[in-house]
């Protein structure tokens, strides 16, 4: 069954999903809203959102990126963001412009050195806010790191934004795609569009020209083969991707004739023709 299929008709998700339609909000001043997903955590999923912005950027599309990642924030450090956003209302956030690209992160919301418990209510709200509040201008695609795991954070997440699409991350790791299998049922079962997989760290080619398969050959390409989803991309380890997260100089944005940085425009190539 298309996933695109079931969420274009309200009333066959209304009846095999009481009441999820209703619940999804549009967000004001964006158009397409990628959600980037990942069911383990350091997979990659925040470095592979930043660049896929940048990558969409270079496209030629307006961008934003809105870091729901409640449990650790990454956003603002890997696009070298230290400033808070401002309001000049008191109650709309005008998000940070950075690399040409609309940034707002759960970073800026919340105290990161307190520890914080998200329950229902908290996320609903932090939901509310980014939905409400934020003063996204013209946004073509909206790139939304979203909470790793399939826990109530995610799950309230995806449920209450109107995602057109999610890309899923996942080493080709046997317990990474473990996990990934667990997050693509979710994400069948919530009927959120799944755009496809990208295998992120699949390989890494040392100097003298070899390349090792660290993590395992092939673990995402024959996921994708089982689940009939599409692979959008392999991505192999580069060091200037990690340099570039740390620095706040995201890869694609310097080094887009790179392996990784040609292979990341491309999956924004891909992913642009599926959701136009
Ligand atoms: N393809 C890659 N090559 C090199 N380093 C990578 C690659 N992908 C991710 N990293 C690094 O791995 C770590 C985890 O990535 P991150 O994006 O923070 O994962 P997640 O958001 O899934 O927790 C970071 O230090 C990041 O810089
Ligand atoms: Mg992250």
């Amino acid at each position: 069954m298309d996933a695109k299929e079931v969420n274009l008709s309200k009333e066959f998700v209304d009846k095999i999903s009481p009441g999820t339609t209703k619940l999804k909000l549009p967000i004001a001043g964006v158009k397409r809203i990628i959600a980037v997903s990942s069911a383990k955590g350091g997979v990659g999923k925040s470095t592979i959102s930043v660049n896929l912005a940048i990558a969409l950027k270079k496209l030629k599309y307006t961008v934003g990126i809105l870091d729901a990642d409640i449990f650790g924030p990454s956003i603002p450090k890997m696009l070298g963001i230290s400033e808070k956003p401002k309001s000049e209302d008191g109650k709309n956030l005008i998000p940070i412009t950075k690399f040409g690209i609309q940034c707002m992160s759960i970073g800026f919301l919340v105290d990161q050195d307190t520890a914080m418990i998200w329950r229902g209510p908290m996320v609903s709200s932090a939901i509310r806010t980014f939905t409400s509040n934020v003063l996204w201008k013209d946004v073509d695609y909206l790139v939304v790191d979203l909470p790793p795991g399939t826990g109530d954070a995610l799950m309230t997440f995806s449920q209450q934004i109107q995602i057109d699409g999610v890309v899923i991350i996942s080493t080709p790791q046997e317990i990474a795609l473990l996990d990934a299998n667990r997050g693509i049922k979710m994400f069948q079962k919530l009927n959120v569009n799944i755009l496809g997989i990208v295998e992120n760290m699949s390989s890494f080619t040392s100097d003298d020209g070899t390349e090792h398969f660290i993590f395992g050959k092939d673990g995402a390409k024959n996921l994708s083969k089982n689940l009939h989803i599409d692979l959008l991309g392999t991505i192999p380890i580069e060091i200037g991707l990690r340099e570039g997260a740390d620095h706040g100089e995201p890869y694609t944005e310097f080094f887009e004739d790179s392996v990784a940085g040609k292979e990341i425009i491309n999956i924004a190539k891909k992913i642009s023709e599926k959701i136009k």
